[in-house]
Formats: C-alpha cells, structure tokens, sequence
C-alpha cells in the first residue's frame, strides 16, 4: 500500500495512542504462566504482538480478546478465527498477508495462565513475524521448557542477531540450534535443566535481559544479570507485581527461580510513548499545531524522546501524572516549536532508541547540526535504521550524513515532498510521514502498511488530526 501526504494547514486535536507494544508482549507471556485468568486492557493488537500471541495458543495458552461493546469478539475457541492466525507477513514460506482491519478493534484481552509448568510442546513452528521481541523473549522462556521449540520470523528478523540470547541461554544449560551456529533463525531450542549464571550483558538489550530473567525463574539457583546502561525495565515490573523474587539495583537484577504459582495480571496498558513519538515530534515541528495526547506511558526508561525534544526546545507540557498498570503515566501537550540542535549519546540512547528516526526528523527542522552517536544497535533493527533513515530523509532534501553508531543532520534546509519507500520498516514510515507533514509539495511512502507492526490505526489517526494523507488507489 502506498499513502500520499502534503503538509495539512493545521494540526489539532487529542489523542489515545495505542497500548505500548513492549508491555503488551510481556503481559502476554507473563500472564501465560500465571495460576488462573488475566485481564489486559488496552492491548495492542498490532502485527507484533499478535504473533506473540500466536506462538502462545500453539503452546496450549488459551487467549481471547473481549468483544469491544458493539464490536465482535475473537478467540482460540473453535468457532472463531485464531487470534495470532494472520499475523506472520513477509517471512515464512507462503509469506501470509496482513491481519484484516477489523481484527484490530478488540476488547481487553483475557489470557488463561497455564501455570508455571503446564506449557506444552507446539506442534508447529512458531512463527515470530517481524518482531524481535516476541523471538528474544520466547527463546529464554523456551530454554526453561522441557520439550523442543522452533522460532522463525520473516526476513527481516531472520537476519537480525540472535547470539546476544543464545550464547548465555547456552551457558545456563539450554541447548540451541540456529543458522551460522545459532547467530541467525530459524532457531530450535531444547530447554529444561538450566543453571542460574552471573552474567555481565555485553549490549544494552531489554530484550536480552527478559530472555534471560524468563529463562531464570526456570533455573536451579540465582541469576545475577548486570545491564551496561540501563534499558526498559517493564518485564522487572510486572514480574515483581506478580509475586516472583527479584531484587533491582545499580543495573544489577537477582532473579530467584519461582518458588510457587505467579499471580494473574489484571491491568490497563499505559499508551506506547513510541507511538506517541510520532505525533510529539510532528506537532513540535508543524507551524499551526496544538495536540494533547492522553495516558502515555512515562516510564523513565522510555522518555528520552520528551527529554530530547525538551533540549530543542520543543513546547511540550507533562500534565495530569499518575500511575497505570504499574507505571507512570501522564497526557502529554505539544504545541508549535521552533527547535534548535542537540547532541545525543550515551545512556540516553537505549530511553528513545525506537525514536531516533522520528528524532532525526525533528533535528532535519531544527536549525544547527545535531548529533546522534553511540545507537549502532540501530544498524540491527527491523532495517538499518541508521541507513535507511538517512537515506530517505536525503530524498527529502534533509541534510543528513550516516555514522558509524549515528547520524549528524544539518537541520533547517526546507523539506522538499518526494518518492519514499519505508523499507518494510514501521517506525520508519510514520517517522517519514511525519517529515512529510513539514514537506512542500507531496509525498508519497511505499510499503506505508507496514505501520501495522506497532500502530495499525497509524494513518487513521494523522488523518484524523490533520486531514493530510491519504491512501493511493
Ligand atoms: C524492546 C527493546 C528494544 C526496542 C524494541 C523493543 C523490548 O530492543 O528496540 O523495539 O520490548 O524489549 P533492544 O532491547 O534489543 O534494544
């Protein structure tokens, strides 16, 4: 699908971003391993996390998605069509399309926790799709699992790096099969008898750290895991909500193996900050813009973005701040800007680093030249985010030169509308659309339905707030 988009003469209203991606997968597999029913509401039914769901139902975890009033309900019961069945894309062999928009209007969705071993051998491939968390995360709670497993995803993700998870799963005693001697998937896992470790992680990688604290509640004795910089911290969280032993400070996380049933998670998914990016940045960088966004997750692991555009200069309010499903949360307020450049780096890297596309694009609008070092992990997500992003943005005029771990932009040289393509990428499509809301002229972004990976309502909601895409026949 391609969509069409000329800068809109204003940009208003308010917003309910989608429930937050990363929370959803691990409330999801959390609640799978639960002793009795859980109930999450605001779970984003995006092509990602319904593939976690999917692998889910193949290892015997009833899931089902409430009816929204009005609206019909799916489920992994007989009669209904299976929650996770479409949503694999570009990968496996018969490359399945796309879930169809009206499986995206769901309810909360109820998970029948199975207990924390009553998880069965799948009898098929689970299928991760695009989503490198669902592969991440499952091959440590595989690797806890007595039975075989095969995880596989799409092109894309069977040629992103899996050693970071493989080789300390490894070491606690899983036995794991994989392309390039486990470096790529297809991944086969035989788990059980797994040994706690103490392990220094070489990347900042919330996904490598879930992988491995699921894969210690299953092992004999402690896991002491130590994170180079700190990174999202919702699996920490939510764990700790449901009884399991952990114990959290200066980057060190004990994990104790479960000793008895994890409790069942009855919350309501703050709104994905991530998904909130995209119109946090093209409200900043849009002349004539006022737009509030309701209940976004504020996770201080997760809100470089707003401190970033903060450092710009940006106008952006933090109202009404409370707490929601164990994190903070607040309405965020943006209105017109004129931004400035910034130098990122660091520790702040891993708190925006799903952002920095979205970043570069407010730094192409800013005036000077801002700086984006030390997210080299951005070479090895769903695209080379450091090229493609500075590939497409050039096309837009931007003046944009790729680093190693980063990219310099020269900000405040107009935005001319062109031909773009999003590389299959969805943070890199709404990332695009929202260079081309400050674009003269008309663009046009190729593969725009990849969105669906994180925010299916992408393109209804900037419709919404600005009348300015549409989508090509
Ligand atoms: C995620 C962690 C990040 C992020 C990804 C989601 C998670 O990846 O880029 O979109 O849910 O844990 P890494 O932890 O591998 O950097």
């Amino acid at each position: 699908m391609e969509r069409r988009i000329k800068a809109p003469k204003r940009l208003q209203g308010t917003l309910n971003p989608p429930g937050d991606k990363s929370i959803s997968h691990r409330a999801a597999i959390l609640a799978a391993l639960a002793q009795g029913r859980s109930t999450i509401a605001n779970f984003l039914y995006g092509e990602d996390c319904l593939a976690t769901l999917h692998c889910l139902e193949a290892l015997g975890v009833a899931v089902r998605a409430e009816a929204l009033p009005g609206g019909p309900a799916f489920a992994n019961a007989p009669d209904a069509p299976p929650l996770g069945s479409k949503a694999g894309r570009r990968g496996t062999s018969s490359e399945p399309s796309r879930p169809d928009s009206v499986e995206l209007e769901k309810g909360p969705l109820t998970v029948e926790g199975v207990g924390w071993s009553g998880l069965q051998e799948s009898a098929q491939v689970l299928d991760c799709a695009n989503s490198g968390t669902s592969m991440r995360l499952l091959a440590g709670l595989l690797s806890g699992q007595p039975f075989l497993s095969v995880l596989t995803g799409d092109a894309s993700l069977r040629i992103r790096p899996m050693k970071r998870v493989v080789e300390p799963l490894r070491r606690m005693g899983a036995r794991i099969w994989g392309r390039q001697g486990g470096s790529l998937a297809p991944l086969a896992i035989y788990g059980g008898e797994l040994s706690g470790i103490d392990y220094h992680l070489p990347v900042a990688s919330a996904q490598v750290k879930s992988a491995l604290i699921l894969a210690a509640l299953f092992a004999r004795g402690e896991t002491v895991l130590q994170e180079p910089v700190p990174t999202r911290d919702h699996t920490e969280r939510l764990l700790t909500a449901m009884g399991a032993e952990l114990a959290v400070a200066d980057g060190r996380i004990q994990v104790q193996p479960l000793a008895g049933a994890l409790s069942p998670l009855h919350l309501k998914v703050p709104g994905d900050i991530s998904a909130a990016a995209y119109f946090l940045v093209a409200a900043a960088i849009h002349p004539d813009a006022d737009i509030l966004i309701h209940r976004v997750g504020m996770n201080p692991t997760r809100t470089g973005i707003v401190d970033a555009l903060r450092l710009m200069g940006a106008d952006v309010a933090v109202l009404n701040e409370s707490t929601q499903g164990g994190e903070p949360v607040a309405d965020i307020q943006v209105r017109s800007s004129s931004l400035k450049a910034i130098t990122v780096g660091g520790e702040m890297i891993p708190r925006l680093i799903d952002e920095v596309p979205v970043l570069a694009v407010a730094a192409a609008v800013a005036q000077g030249k801002t700086v984006i070092r030390d997210a080299e992990e951005l070479r090895v997500k769903e695209s080379d985010r450091i090229a493609t992003t500075a590939g497409e943005l050039r096309r837009l005029g931007a003046r944009v030169e790729e680093l190693p771990d980063g990219l310099a932009i020269e900000g405040g040289h107009k935005l001319r509308g062109a031909p773009c393509r999003s590389h299959g990428d969805h943070r890199l499509a709404m990332a695009l659309a929202v260079a081309a809301l400050a674009a003269e002229g008309e663009t046009t972004i190729a593969d725009a339905e990849a969105v669906a990976v994180s925010y299916p309502r992408f393109w209804e909601e900037l419709d919404r707030l600005s009348g300015a895409s549409r989508e090509l026949p």
